[in-house]
């Protein structure tokens, strides 16, 4: 595994397991939930040691099931990221979803906790507060956002004791500098040069845009048969070989869990990275 450095003595492996949809979507599906607790149990097994959650995944039972997965094993080799919904923002809901995001974990803290998208609603200074209050009290080691601009980046850092040390935003191939389905906008431009000149570590989501990248497409497919690897692993290797830059590809297939680790421990030429770079790939936006 390749890790880079989230602080000065904490170091991210470049892939960690996404988790949306297992265990459900918006709503709790509890109808796979021995392949699930294996799937993760067997991702770990493969080398994933970082595993990012969110309360809102599968209604809490996406957090549930990997707490199954993890109970027995040796926490301190396990980093997990989870987020507080953006309807919970205020500074005693905060506090209430941390704490029932750690007993459906079955851990004492979280490594990394998210402000999982922004809320004008919120005063973000109160869910700051709040957020310091979970450091505090080292129910989290981290804290960080989500969907964030780089203004929300600064307001919150502004507000905060503790470095933000994160933000996790819908970066890959075929999003780039687009507005993303309104919830991020200028990653290319503004957000991600923000973080690498700010020692933010940049998690991109959503890193083979659901299976969307792995659609026919010529450069991918040229690129795929020139370094025989999978157009995943192509999409994989151009996010995590820039600066800050790690990736959560979701996967409970035992092959594409294999696959995607398979996408760091070698390199793209820097001829071929500045063509996927300036290459417009079809989006599901456009
Ligand atoms: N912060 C946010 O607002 C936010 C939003 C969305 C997502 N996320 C996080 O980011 C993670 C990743 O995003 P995502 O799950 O939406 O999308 P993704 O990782 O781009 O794609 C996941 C989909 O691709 C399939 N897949 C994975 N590897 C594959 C491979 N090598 N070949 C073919 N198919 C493959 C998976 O199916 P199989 O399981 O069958 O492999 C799954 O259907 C999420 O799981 C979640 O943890 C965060």
């Amino acid at each position: 595994m390749i890790y880079k450095a989230l602080t000065d003595d904490f170091k991210i492996p470049v892939i960690g397991l996404g988790t949306w949809g297992i265990g459900g979507f918006m709503e709790t599906d509890s109808s796979k939930d021995e392949e699930a607790v294996q799937a993760i149990k067997d991702a770990i097994e493969l080398g994933y040691s970082h595993i990012d959650t969110a309360e809102l995944y599968g209604a809490g039972h996406t957090e549930e099931l990997i707490g199954n997965a993890i109970k027995d094993l040796d926490r301190s080799k396990l980093i997990i990221t989870s987020k507080v919904f953006k309807t919970n923002l205020k500074y005693d809901d905060v506090i209430a979803s941390c704490k029932k995001s750690l007993e459906k974990l079955q851990t004492d803290f979280i490594d990394i906790y998210l402000i999982h998208a922004p809320n004008p609603e919120i005063l973000l200074e109160e869910t700051m507060r709040a957020m310091d209050y979970l450091v505090e009290q080292k129910l989290v080691k981290f804290i960080g956002v989500s969907n964030f601009s780089v203004e929300q980046m600064q307001e919150a850092q502004k507000y905060s004791k503790n470095r933000i040390v994160a933000n996790q935003i819908p970066y890959n191939l075929a999003t780039k500098d687009k507005d993303y389905r309104g919830s991020c906008i200028n990653m290319e431009s503004e957000i991600i040069p923000y973080c690498q000149e700010n020692d933010i570590i940049v998690i991109a989501y959503r890193p083979i845009e659901r299976g969307f990248l792995l659609k026919p497409n010529s450069l991918l497919d040229d690129l795929s048969r020139k370094y025989g690897k999978t157009k995943a692993q192509i999409a994989i290797n151009w996010l995590v070989s820039k600066k800050n830059i790690i990736t959560i590809p979701k996967s409970t297939s035992p092959d594409h869990l294999k696959e995607n680790l398979g996408a760091i421990g070698w390199d793209l030429s820097d001829e071929d990275i500045k063509l996927l770079d300036e290459t417009e790939f079809e989006s599901p936006n456009n």
